[in-house]
């Protein structure tokens, strides 16, 4: 798919930017274009083989080389129909629309789940963008309902939105009211609900929710729990859990880059300087960390024992590149060029072949090397559609920045 002289063109650029730290457009359109070409023609493949199977599937991950279909439940259901919406935006090909539009509806249903967080991932990846893209009215009556339904895991005494129930292994460890740091994701959401209805109450959520997180939910060198589990009568923290991380200590990746891209937005979305310092902070920790390795690509967890022979996780440093690329248009030059370049340095990895699938290969996805969940021995060193949807994320991102 790649013609000989992309790497070298892509070579250019690196050696461009660590030299003087600054690039040429003309190389960056070429590098958004190739990867658009090859994104479009593996995700038609991957829509081509559900298309023909006569149903609706989402996909999330490759396992021992079988497609891991979800149901609408999951919360990475809505980052296929988002990846479409993307690819879209992208490409200006109305086919894109159309799987859009058909991908998202399927997720109808989602607009009254309350029994997770995650529907402010669900609903915004497939039927905000949806919304953003073909302004079809009705989405806006999704977005409003997928936000009561969040809003109904607003624990008033504690400040904060309830991530997990705590049925099962939850209610095993004792656990009252997980709050995790993928949360801050699902507040943009809330703040769309507030713009569309005029009704502050969902914004009013979401910046209590922001402010508690900002508040409690962070180590003193800047790093963020994954789980923080909170009596939702007093707000009183009963404890801090590790998650998908190494230990309770420990800077699961992930959970950074998730904490990092929703400061940034809340920053966007309410201008409060606690939130971009709180955004900055997060940003300098990663970028300043000893194990962070020189491509820009994270191991699953910034203490993980097993490094330099730790996996990485893709999808974290996907989702960090586009957390990078808009924190750099709240801050000063310098620190802009910084977290431009290492934001640069992260697509530029993803988009090679360490990372990038061959077309056909990977399940159809695009990236390759995420890691879901190490410790609980799931989706180790796997696409992952989210690491794919933040990755298109990204090159629309470089696109219209310019860069
Ligand atoms: N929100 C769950 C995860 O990032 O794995």
């Amino acid at each position: 798919m790649k013609k000989p002289g992309f790497y070298l063109l892509l070579l250019t650029l690196v050696v461009a930017i660590s030299s003087c730290g600054t690039k040429t457009e003309k190389v960056t359109e070429s590098f958004i274009n190739e990867n658009v070409k090859f994104a479009a023609a593996q995700y038609g493949m991957q829509v081509a083989a559900i298309e023909d199977s006569g149903r609706i599937l989402n996909p999330k991950t490759l396992i021992n080389g079988k497609i891991r279909y979800i149901r609408p439940q999951e919360w990475t259901s809505g980052f296929f129909p988002g990846s479409m919406w993307y690819l879209y935006e992208l490409t200006g090909d109305a086919r894109w629309k159309e799987l859009g539009v058909k991908y998202s509806e399927a997720l109808d249903t989602i607009q009254y789940l309350t029994s997770h967080h995650d529907v402010g991932f669900m609903i915004g990846s497939s039927y905000g963008n949806g919304l953003r893209l073909a302004g079809t009215e009705a989405y806006k009556g999704v977005i409003i309902q997928a936000a009561k339904s969040l809003c109904t895991r607003f624990r008033p005494g504690a400040g904060i939105i309830q991530s997990w129930n705590v049925g099962g292994w939850q209610a095993e460890r004792g656990w009252e009211c997980p709050v995790i740091i993928d949360n801050m994701m699902n507040l943009e959401l809330l703040m769309w609900a507030a713009k569309k209805s005029g009704d502050t109450r969902f914004s009013e959520i979401a910046i209590n929710h922001a402010d508690q997180t900002h508040l409690r939910h962070f180590r003193s060198d800047g790093s963020a729990y994954h789980i923080v589990d909170y009596n939702p009568r007093s707000g009183k923290i009963f404890g801090y859990y590790a998650g998908q991380g190494a230990s309770a200590d420990s800077p699961w990746a992930r959970g950074q880059s998730w904490g990092l891209y929703g400061f940034t937005m809340m920053y966007r979305e309410t201008k409060k300087p606690a939130y971009l310092a709180r955004a900055k902070q997060l940003a300098d920790f990663l970028i300043n960390h000893k194990n962070l390795p020189s491509d820009g690509i994270p191991y699953w967890d910034y203490g993980a024992a097993e490094i330099p022979y730790a996996p990485r996780d893709s999808s974290a440093a996907a989702i960090m590149a586009n957390a990078l690329l808009e924190l750099s248009t709240f801050v000063q030059p310098e620190q802009a060029v910084l977290y431009q370049q290492t934001a640069i340095r992260q697509l530029l990895t993803l988009s090679s072949p360490a990372y990038l699938a061959e077309i056909g290969d990977n399940g159809n996805f695009l990236l390759k090397h995420g890691v879901g969940n190490l410790p609980g021995n799931s989706e180790i060193d796997v696409p992952l559609n989210y690491g794919d949807y933040y990755f298109l994320e990204g090159l629309l991102r470089f696109k219209r920045s310019g860069l």
